[in-house]
């Protein structure tokens, strides 16, 4: 039997990334370790719960006692972590708990994974470590462009990411780092750009774009991050770097008025609001070293979108119970000034 931990199993990717390896290796025990803060949530789980190799495990991955208790019991073969804060706005308004969570949380990982031994360490990354790109359409993030992060969120990443890559050279724990784009698909958590237009807009609320709404990002499905992710871990070379992306390039006006067509709402809801600090201007992937390694994305952005703007339609009652809690504090504050 494989043991596989995963972090941050609750959240967005790492949610879709436990229902797709359960589907797809039946024989695979999966670990889902999470903290459950605000982004945390287990009632996507409820159809798996119960499955008899599904397990869940409520710690902070920063606790170092409780890690390593759970790593002596399980005997993890492969740990994919993708536990984090995950949020630029966070970062900019409260920096401190991305060091914590995002730096010292994976060091403490490390460290379990190098005292009980592992046979692969996937440290789930993001191209935003990178920093950002002028809007010439020519230019693309390689694994071999510079580290620049410029937000407190993506400084953290790359910490992280430079703590995964020393305990490789230094103990030859076997890991890989990859580096994916910008994310979308079901249970994206409404503060990111797509799921929080989708649901303000199915709300007929105003949806608040930054600056002028000419920021790029390369978006991809989260089905296709998820494969990705299982073909680095079950083939990656050891130590090597993987970008994910698949060349799906649209500004943030772009997506926006998309998501507006296609829900047949008019474009007097887009707001401009002042623009994000620090904002990042473009990022875009060069995924060709994964595409050797094998993969292909399966989701062009058309069929994508519709088929998350459709999972949004259909399950309003999961991002209700989201959008009426605690987020409302956080919405008016973000939002305010
Ligand atoms: P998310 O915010 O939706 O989920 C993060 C999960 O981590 C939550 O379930 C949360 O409860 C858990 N968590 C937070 N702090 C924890 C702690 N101290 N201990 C244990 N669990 C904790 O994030 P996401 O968008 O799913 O991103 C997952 C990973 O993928 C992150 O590492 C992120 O940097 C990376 N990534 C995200 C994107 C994207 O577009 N969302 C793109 C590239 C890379
Ligand atoms: O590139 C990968 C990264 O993508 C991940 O590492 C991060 O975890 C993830 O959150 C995401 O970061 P972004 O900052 O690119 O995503 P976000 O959805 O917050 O913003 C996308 C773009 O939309 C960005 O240019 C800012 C803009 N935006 C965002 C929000 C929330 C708006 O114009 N208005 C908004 O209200």
């Amino acid at each position: 039997m494989v043991n596989i931990l995963v972090t941050g199993g609750a959240g967005f990717i790492g949610g879709n990334f436990v229902q797709y390896m359960l589907k797809k290796y039946p024989s695979y025990n999966i670990y889902n370790m999470d903290y459950l803060t605000y982004a945390g949530d287990l009632t996507k789980h409820e159809a798996i719960e119960n499955m008899e190799n599904y397990f869940f495990l409520k710690v902070d991955i920063s606790n170092r006692d409780g890690i390593n208790t759970i790593f002596k019991e399980y005997k993890f073969d492969f740990v994919v972590h993708f536990a984090a804060e995950s949020h630029v706005d966070r970062s900019i308004t409260d920096p401190g708990i991305f060091v914590q969570t995002n730096v010292v949380g994976t060091q403490v990982l490390l460290d379990a994974a190098k005292q009980f031994g592992i046979t692969k360490f996937v440290h789930v990354s993001t191209d935003e470590v990178y920093g950002d790109l002028e809007f010439d359409p020519t230019t693309f993030f390689t694994e071999d462009t510079p580290l620049q992060p410029n937000s407190p969120y993506s400084a953290s990443k790359a910490s992280s990411d430079l703590l995964v890559r020393a305990y490789h050279e230094t103990f030859d724990l076997p890991v890989n780092i990859t580096r994916c784009s910008n994310n979308y698909g079901p249970y994206h958590f409404p503060e990111k750009l797509i799921p929080l237009t989708i649901s303000r807009v199915l709300n007929d609320q105003t949806v608040p774009i930054y600056g002028d709404g000419r920021n790029i990002r390369d978006w991809l499905h989260v089905i296709d991050h998820c494969s990705a992710i299982d073909l680095v871990m079950h083939k990656g070379i050891n130590g090597e770097v993987y970008n994910i992306g698949g060349h799906n390039e649209r500004t943030n006006l772009e997506v926006v008025k998309t998501i507006i067509k296609t829900l047949g709402k008019s474009e007097e809801l887009i707001e401009y609001v002042t623009d994000r600090l620090g904002h990042d201007k473009r990022y875009a992937i060069n995924p060709t070293k994964l595409e050797q390694l094998g993969w292909n994305p399966t989701y062009t952005f058309e069929t994508g979108i519709a088929q998350t703007i459709q999972w949004y339609v259909d399950n309003k009652k999961w991002w209700e119970q989201i959008i009426s809690g605690e987020y409302k504090n956080y919405f008016e504050k973000q939002y305010t000034n």
